[in-house]
């Protein structure tokens, strides 16, 4: 596979909860090459959580400053990189993904979404009184725009180790 890369990294797009961070970690170690999160990134560049660039700068900034932190990791070396969920709704940086990475849409079901992020509080647009309906209306924006990737996985029900053989095995 590293081969027929050719030197591009690989770029995992889908919602919140598709697994991006944890399937893209291990896949990174099963292929040996590096694993960035660009969402980590993204605070350490600001020294801020996202929460609090969203709270403090709005939306707007966070995707500006998204659309650049992603563009000069793809810049370095090919890593597998681990994208926030609305970072592939902007025209530019699937652009710069489609020239540098090859794409993978972790996909996943509704249901499957809301159980693995019901844990974790730190995505503000879920920090609403709603937020299946939020979800279910992300669903429907980013699906369409999401299956522009290069491959698609389903990020099923099933041990991580067996989703990222499904990604190997996709590529
Ligand atoms: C967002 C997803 C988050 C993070 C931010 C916005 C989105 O990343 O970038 O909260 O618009 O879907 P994850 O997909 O890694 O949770």
């Amino acid at each position: 596979i590293r081969h027929w890369l050719g030197g591009r990294s690989i770029v995992l797009v889908g919602l919140m909860g598709a697994g991006k961070t944890t399937i893209g970690r291990r896949l990174a170690r099963r292929l040996g090459l590096a694993f960035t999160d660009a969402d980590t990134e993204i605070e350490l560049a600001a020294g801020k959580s996202i929460p609090e660039i969203f709270a403090d700068h709005g939306e707007a900034h966070f995707r500006e400053g998204e659309r650049k932190v992603i563009a000069r990791l793809l810049d370095g070396e090919p890593q597998v990189l681990a994208t926030g969920g609305g970072a592939y709704m902007n025209g530019q940086t699937r652009a710069v993904i489609a020239d540098k990475a090859v794409s993978v849409w972790l996909r996943a079901e509704k249901a499957l979404l809301m159980k693995r992020v019901r844990r974790r509080s730190n995505r503000p647009l879920l920090n609403t009184d709603d937020p299946d309906a939020v979800m279910a209306r992300l669903i429907e924006e980013r699906y369409p725009v999401y299956a522009e990737a290069d491959v698609t996985v389903d990020s099923r029900d099933a041990p991580h180790e067996a989703i990222v053989s499904d990604v190997v095995r996709a590529l």
